[in-house]
């Protein structure tokens, strides 16, 4: 693929991620009338917003790049070789409860390597925006990793959801305390993964994440300098992996910490 279809592409998700963010803002605004808590399994919500937004992503991708295959969290798809990977709100459960911490995540991948990373935050009207080579961004201005290179002085937010043992998880968190970190848990793995990418934390680590939940911010921290670790193996894409992103001198304490 050309730089400039790539380009093409990364404009096209910006545009499209904001479109979306402004649906689901407009949403979050009305849910007093339409709040109904629904559950896909335990503590793994589902709003009817996630499929009306994940279709609109879809529509429009379609429109401006037919030949490409997509993958929502909602409504499943394809992994061609040329692959968008949504989701359209993630942070649900916040966005259900009204908590206004969640984002529209959209990753276009090629050949099984990210290539395009974009997450927008409606309720911020913060667009962070990642292309392979060409550094992240958040609303158009550079962002890179903390400096922090001292496990004592991190803030490390562990990712949790019911996918994972809460025995394995309760032991990834007593080692971090152990260490010395600033552990916290929110509800957004793909903006903690953001946050981590313009230093307003040092580390996500969750032991099983999806693809679409971290796709594109995990290309969004290697773009802002970070480490990550191989996150989106060809096993990933159908079933998740654990997630370690992080200032590049937090690495080997981190892996050893998630090794339970
Ligand atoms: C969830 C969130 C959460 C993370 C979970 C994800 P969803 O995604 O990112 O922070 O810990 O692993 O499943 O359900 O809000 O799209």
């Amino acid at each position: 693929m050309t730089d400039v279809s790539m380009h093409l592409r990364f404009l096209a998700a910006c545009a499209i991620a904001r479109e979306a963010g402004h649906l689901v803002r407009a949403r979050f605004q009305q849910r007093d009338e339409m709040l109904k808590l629904q559950f896909k399994g335990p503590q793994d919500y589902l709003t009817e917003t996630d499929a009306e937004v994940e279709k609109l992503i879809a529509t429009r991708l379609a429109e401006s790049f037919p030949d490409d295959s997509f993958f929502g969290e909602e409504g499943g798809g394809a992994f061609g070789r040329k692959v968008w990977i949504v989701d359209p709100i993630d942070g649900t459960a916040d966005f259900a409860r009204g908590v206004p911490y969640f984002c529209v995540s959209i990753a276009f991948v090629q050949d099984g390597r990210a290539e395009i990373g974009v997450l927008y935050d409606p309720m911020l009207d913060e667009l962070f925006a990642a292309q392979r080579g060409q550094g992240a961004t958040l609303n158009g201005q550079a962002i890179k990793v903390s400096p922090i290179d001292d496990i004592r002085q991190s803030v490390v937010e562990l990712g949790w959801s019911a996918r994972a043992s809460f025995d394995r998880y309760a032991k990834v968190l007593t080692r971090l305390n152990e260490l010395g970190a600033g552990v916290k848990r929110r509800g957004s793995g793909a903006l903690g993964l953001a946050y981590v990418a313009m230093g307003r934390q040092d580390a996500y680590c969750e032991l099983h994440i999806n693809a679409w939940d971290a796709a594109a911010a995990v290309l969004l921290v290697d773009e802002a300098g970070g480490w990550t670790n191989d996150f989106l193996t060809e096993e990933c894409l159908k079933s998740g992996n654990r997630v370690i992103a992080c200032t590049p001198k937090l690495r080997a304490v981190l892996e050893d910490a998630m090794d339970v």
